[in-house]
């Protein structure tokens, strides 16, 4: 049982209800479908969850980076109940509507780069990755796509094929999508100990010009996708000269650069967009996740003679960019713009810093905290192996949900912890979860790493 200000734990986690509702759940949904908290969620407010059994629990996973500006928001909330009043659905490609326009404007204003710009919305991170691809080849007229090591880019096939972590997300679903190739991206943390990250992240700039005479020509590439930081591989911070050094490449050769911001976007590292911090301005950017607090939208914004490429009816489809969704979107663009939620951004991600670099000196298993914004991570790696603590890491998470904090892992071998915390959360809210974090990793160190490295 836990109890404090904000988290109330009642049950053992799972509670009774949830038990049973896991059990039916085994009947009628597939395994395949993952879970992380084995709760299923009464209702949800700001930084909150409350589980069926009467549990309250604290998300730091907001929804894997759905939920910037929290669960259920106002303002959000007001917006599609007017919006059910008027019309639910009518599908842009028969009847338009203005929400639609609205939003692509809107994001044209707070996206990187002074050019025209033009935004086909639709409903997922991977369709607006698969759609990025398609627009990138009809403009360039060529096929090739390079992503990056440890990249993630959603679950369809082209979204696998441009994945780089076999297991869970590709093992066995192959074969996968022609004229997809593979270039490496940076791992700070494990760069040659003689190296500064300045010329490791040079030397990842000349593996890439190696990579253009040993596997694709650039005049076969349609577009280079990367995420500025990485999500899925492990909140994994490019040096700002490999991002530029790509980046520039790209230019030199006429491919274009496509940022996937879906779970950078909106504010998460302390800028509206990750590709500010590398001072570039990409072709194309893909957005989805906390666009919308939870609504089913994404879209591809890029420069509009780029975005012009595809003759009508060659890209689209039924759902896409829903009326719902548009004025969610715009409801959470205005609140995070009216509540600095950028800015609060960087605060939550400095406490998390502090937090943890202090922990780290007496935790050996903290092999780093990093950080962008509110992009924080911790990687743990066995103090004398310097292996991965993947499955330390797994009941880690575990034990935390059954203390109410709601925390996803990452990272191709599973051992980095992420935050995704809603940016509405409050200090009070912040501070007992991290207590409830920090007491949790001395005292499983303490019980399992310690005794063994003694
Ligand atoms: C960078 C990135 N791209 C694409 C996707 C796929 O998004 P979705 O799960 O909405 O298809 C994700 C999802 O985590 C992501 O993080």
């Amino acid at each position: 049982m836990t109890t404090t200000t904000f988290i109330s734990i009642n049950t053992s986690i799972p509670g009774p209800k949830s038990m049973e509702l896991i059990e039916k759940r085994k009947t009628y949904v597939p395994k395949g479908v993952g879970n992380n908290a084995p709760i299923f969620v009464e209702k949800a407010d700001g930084a909150l969850i409350h589980d069926v059994d009467g549990n309250v629990l604290l998300d730091f996973a907001g929804a894997i980076g759905t939920l910037n500006v929290g669960h259920r928001p106002e303002e959000v909330v007001e917006a599609i109940k007017a919006q059910l009043d008027k019309y639910i659905h009518t599908c842009f490609h028969v009847a338009m509507y203005e929400p639609y326009l609205a939003l692509a404007e809107k994001l044209a204003e707070i996206t990187p780069g002074a050019f025209e710009k033009k935004t086909i919305l639709l409903n997922s991170g991977a369709e607006a990755v698969e759609n990025a691809v398609k627009i990138a080849r009809k403009y360039t007229g060529r096929s090739g796509i390079v992503s990056f090591t440890r990249g993630f880019h959603g679950r369809t096939l082209l979204g696998m094929s441009l994945t780089s972590k076999v297991k869970p997300y590709k093992f066995q679903m192959g074969p996968f999508a022609p004229a997809t190739y593979k270039a490496m991206f940076p791992y700070p943390l494990h760069r040659p100990v003689d190296m500064t990250e300045e010329a490791y992240a040079e030397f990842c700039v000349s593996q890439f010009d190696d990579f253009l005479h040993t596997e694709v020509a650039p005049e076969e590439l349609a577009a280079v996708i990367m995420e500025p930081v990485q999500g899925e591989g492990g909140f994994i911070i490019p040096h700002k000269k490999f991002v530029q050094g790509i980046y520039n490449i790209c230019r030199k050769h006429d491919i274009l650069f496509i940022a996937d911001e879906v779970q950078t976007g909106f504010g998460r590292t302390g800028e509206m967009f990750a590709s500010t911090h590398f001072d570039i301005e990409p072709d194309l950017i893909t957005m989805s996740k906390s666009l919308a607090a939870g609504m089913p939208i994404s879209a591809v914004l890029g420069r509009a003679e780029i975005m012009d490429a595809p003759s009508p009816g060659e890209i689209g489809g039924t759902y896409g960019g829903s009326p719902l969704g548009c004025v969610a979107a715009l409801a959470v663009i205005e609140k995070m713009e009216k509540e600095n939620l950028v800015d609060r951004s960087r605060q939550i991600g400095e406490q998390i810093m502090q937090n943890f670099l202090t922990l780290q000196k007496e935790l050996p298993i903290i092999a780093e905290v990093r950080g962008l914004g509110a992009m924080c991570a911790i990687e743990l790696l066995h103090p004398s192996t310097k292996q991965p603590m993947k499955e330390f890491t797994s009941a880690y998470t575990k034990s935390l949900c059954e203390q109410g904090v709601i925390m996803l892992s990452a990272g191709v071998h599973g051992n980095i912890l992420r935050f995704l915390t809603p940016l509405v959360i409050t200090d009070e809210q912040l501070i007992e979860g991290l207590g409830i974090m920090n007491r949790l990793l001395v005292s499983m160190y303490q019980s399992t790493v310690a005794t063994e490295v003694k």
